[in-house]
């Protein structure tokens, strides 16, 4: 549970705002890079944080981010002609270079200088991973971009992907931080009954410890275990009488999850403003490139969902042209009961699509006086109190150490099987390499 004003504060992201200024402090994911895949391509309407911008790639291939106001009167760039080196404005035609220089101002006499006296609000950007990143923060405070480890894998072997979730991004990440809800939310009636089918498929999961320990135990331990990023989530389950099954879930600030298995992607849940978000989903593989046809499915979101969509697969499919899911809060994600009653838990198809129902379905913005929470919420607990006591050291001066901080951010998520008595500093020690890599050593 928060106070009204500790949940005003960590939710509203608008400029101004002790969250919203917080944020800025951070690079932000903000576009796919095919969003704006060549030269001189359609500018891209972006909303980020409550402000209204476009994203427009320059001849050069530079891409820019400005305040979607033309600065004369006020037509949106986005109807812009994206053409030699700027974006000009339709109404009259002033145009403006990638770093909000106004480059032409043709309804000026040509002696005029008056077009070195305007600008258009422009943010900085970088490309790595797949996505195009923004800093709207105070350029003397910019960082260096964050080093996640999907940055360094080949073109072929990470995909990103976006889809919107119809809610506040704290909601989004919460359910990115407790795993505890993949046990319900996510599971198939076999694997909530512990059906013999279901037993046989975990039998024959051998090296699968998700498949074959997770489904055991509904009411996991948590703990949380403080890294340069942010911390580890911890989740623990009895896998025999010997043996703790352990689930290393990654946060990392201001709004990143990564889980436990992958080569270092996750997600990003970021707000295009108090009631919406972005779920940025990357998924890695470490050993073999993505062939074609699994690029063209991960991208459309349109996994194919067998008898058993139980799976960690982010399937929201999108409208096509669209990052919309088909399956959205209006039409109650097409919620089918016969499946809810025969098949698996909520009745709706896609994981991705059951984490929008369970964060979407919420007040846009959950009022966090009326939550009761529980043992399992005690990594949600954590990451609310890291997040405002940084949001809190800002307004009175200090930044945050982890924005300036790229290698907190080249780790990964594990999990494990390991003896009951080895206790949770000592599972982390032993595993810091394969977590944190060289850069943390
Ligand atoms: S409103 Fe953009 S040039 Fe006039
Ligand atoms: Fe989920």
């Amino acid at each position: 549970m928060l106070s009204v004003a500790d949940n005003e504060t960590i939710t509203k992201t608008g400029p101004g705002t002790p969250m919203g200024e917080y944020l800025r402090r951070f690079w932000t994911p903000f576009l796919l890079e095919e969003e704006l895949p060549v030269p001189d391509c359609a500018p891209v309407r972006v909303r980020l944080m409550s402000e209204d911008l476009v994203a427009f790639r320059d001849t050069s291939g530079r891409v820019g981010l400005v305040a979607a106001m033309c600065p004369h009167r006020g037509t949106d760039l986005f109807f812009g002609r994206n053409e030699e080196g700027g974006l000009r404005c339709a109404y009259h035609g002033w145009k403006y270079d990638v770093t909000g220089r106004c480059m032409d101002m043709p309804t000026e006499t040509p002696e005029s200088n008056f077009k070195d006296k305007v600008r258009v609000r422009a943010y900085e950007t970088a490309e790595a991973g797949g996505i195009i990143w923004g800093y709207l923060g105070p350029k003397d405070k910019m960082p260096p971009l964050p080093h996640f480890p999907y940055f360094d894998l080949p073109e072929d072997q990470r995909i990103a992907t976006k889809y919107l979730r119809e809610c506040n991004f704290v909601q989004a990440l919460e359910g990115g931080i407790d795993s505890v809800h993949t046990n319900f939310l996510h599971i198939t009636l076999s694997r909530w009954h512990n059906t013999p089918e279901f037993i046989e498929r975990r039998a024959s999961h051998g090296e699968d410890l998700d498949i074959q320990y997770r489904a055991g135990d509904t009411a996991p331990r948590f703990f949380v275990h403080r890294t340069s990023g942010g911390f580890i989530v911890a989740s623990r389950r009895v896998a025999d009488e010997d043996n703790y099954y352990w689930r290393f879930n990654q946060y990392l600030l201001p709004f990143y999850t990564i889980p436990p298995r992958g080569a270092g992607g996750g997600h990003a849940f970021v707000p295009l403003d108090d009631v919406t978000c972005w779920s940025f989903n990357i998924s890695t593989r470490a050993d073999r490139p993505y062939s074609k046809e699994e690029i063209q499915v991960i991208k459309s979101g349109s996994i194919p969902v067998g008898p058993d969509d139980a799976g960690g697969l982010q399937n929201a499919e999108r409208i096509p042209g669209t990052f919309t899911t088909v399956r959205n809060k209006a039409n109650d994600f097409l919620i089918d009961r016969t499946m809810q009653r025969t098949q698996n838990f909520t009745g709706i198809v896609g994981t991705g699509n059951q984490d929008s129902m369970a964060q979407a379905s919420m007040p846009a913005i959950m009022d966090r006086t009326q939550e009761h929470l529980g043992v399992t919420d005690l990594g949600i607990i954590a990451m609310r109190k890291l997040l405002l006591a940084e949001v809190r050291d800002l307004m009175e001066g200090i930044e945050p150490p982890e924005a300036s901080d790229p290698e907190a951010y080249a780790t990964k998520g594990t999990h494990f099987v390991e003896k009951q008595s080895v206790p949770l500093a000592e599972c982390v020690a032993a595993r810091e390499e394969l977590m944190f890599g060289q850069a943390r050593r």
